[in-house]
């Protein structure tokens, strides 16, 4: 008999365009498990409107990176790749995890402090309850890991709890996961703010999946690193966060570890580093971005993607559901 493939899932909120540190965090570490798992990854539409979207960009922004997992190598005949939202069980799933997960618990998660001091004009209540979906998203799959980069573990954990809450309750009905951390890249910060991750909300010191080379070659050339006048590649990250995040950034591209790119760049200050980690991650990117471009061209080859990947999720995904609504005692319809 065949034995079951452990399973693996995630996604990634399309509330703006793929970046190095979604890349990194994430989606690399995807790709190389098609075979040794069964794969699970999506577009987290329902999450972004926890902060204003405007619709056509949200929708191109869906399409385009579900091009974009496909470029970096997500074969969508060997992983199920589906937008969250033509899968209507995680909303299902979500209010009934929302009724198993505490005030207290919602209230202690980072991300929602973070962008509720962000968009003080719109503190809505899927903000604050968006972990309960998070927790619905990995939970209707059954997965052994989540592959996220170190700002989501939290959520994971919480879903860890709310799924042991729920199972203590009504037996074995959901599977624990595991986060899955990199080693390389878990937390990669803004190239112009060493302090704070990389994110899109500062564009300057964001590079993106699809910038074009000379664009990234500019945003590595201005990258900060450090207010002392060393000029020497060397990690320190107490001292020198710019500098340990472009040692991150290379280490994770390359696959050198810290010493090697110290011996690497002996001697030779940062006007000779940081071109060469831009270059890195242009050569990185390149196929990728030629590859999702041709992709996106492609408009009904995505759509029988997607079509194809709502369809085999929701298979799934009803299934733990059902089994959830007959634990909690709704009247099967
Ligand atoms: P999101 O959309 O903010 O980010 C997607 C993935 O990219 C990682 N990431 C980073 N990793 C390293 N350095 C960075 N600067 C960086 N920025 C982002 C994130 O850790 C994440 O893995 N709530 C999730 C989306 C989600 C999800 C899920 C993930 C919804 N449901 C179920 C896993 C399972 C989020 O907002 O990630």
């Amino acid at each position: 008999m065949e034995e079951k493939k452990k399973v693996m899932l995630s996604g990634i909120q399309p509330s703006g365009d793929l970046h190095l540190g979604n890349y990194l965090g994430a989606i690399k570490n995807w790709a190389a498990r098609a075979e040794e798992f069964d794969c699970y990854y999506f577009m987290a539409d329902l999450h972004t409107i926890t902060v204003r979207q405007e619709p056509a960009e949200l929708r191109r922004r869906t399409l385009q990176q579900l091009a974009q997992y496909i470029a970096c190598g997500l074969d969508p005949e060997k992983n199920t790749l589906f937008v969250q939202s033509h899968v209507p069980a995680h909303a299902q799933l979500g209010w009934v995890l929302e009724c198993y997960t505490m005030f207290g618990e919602l209230s202690r998660m980072t991300q929602f402090k973070d962008k509720s001091a962000k968009h003080q004009d719109n503190i809505n209540a899927g903000l604050f309850t968006y972990p309960s979906l998070m927790a619905a998203d990995i939970l209707l799959y059954k997965p052994d890991l989540v592959p996220v980069g170190e700002d989501q573990k939290q959520h994971v954990e919480l879903t860890r709890k709310v799924a042991e809450r729920f199972n203590n309750l009504y037996g074995e009905v959901f599977t624990v996961p595991e986060p899955y951390i990199p080693k390389a890249g878990a937390r990669i910060y803004g190239l112009t703010t060493p302090g704070d991750k990389m994110s899109k909300s500062v564009p300057e010191g964001c590079v993106f999946l699809m910038d074009k080379p000379e664009v990234i070659a500019k945003k590595f050339k201005r990258a900060v690193t450090d207010s002392d006048r060393e000029n020497c590649v060397r990690y320190d990250k107490a001292n020198k966060p710019g500098v340990a995040n472009l040692m991150d950034i290379y280490a994770a591209v390359t696959g050198k570890t810290h010493e090697e790119i110290e011996k690497e760049f002996e001697g030779q200050g940062y006007g000779v580093f940081k071109p060469a980690v831009g270059e890195a991650v242009i050569e990185t990117f390149r196929p990728i971005r030629e590859e999702a471009e041709r992709l996106i061209a492609d408009k009904s080859y995505l759509e029988s993607v997607y079509r194809d990947g709502a369809a085999k999720a929701s298979r799934v995904a009803n299934k733990t559901l059902a089994k959830v609504y007959k634990k909690v005692g709704f009247l099967q319809p």
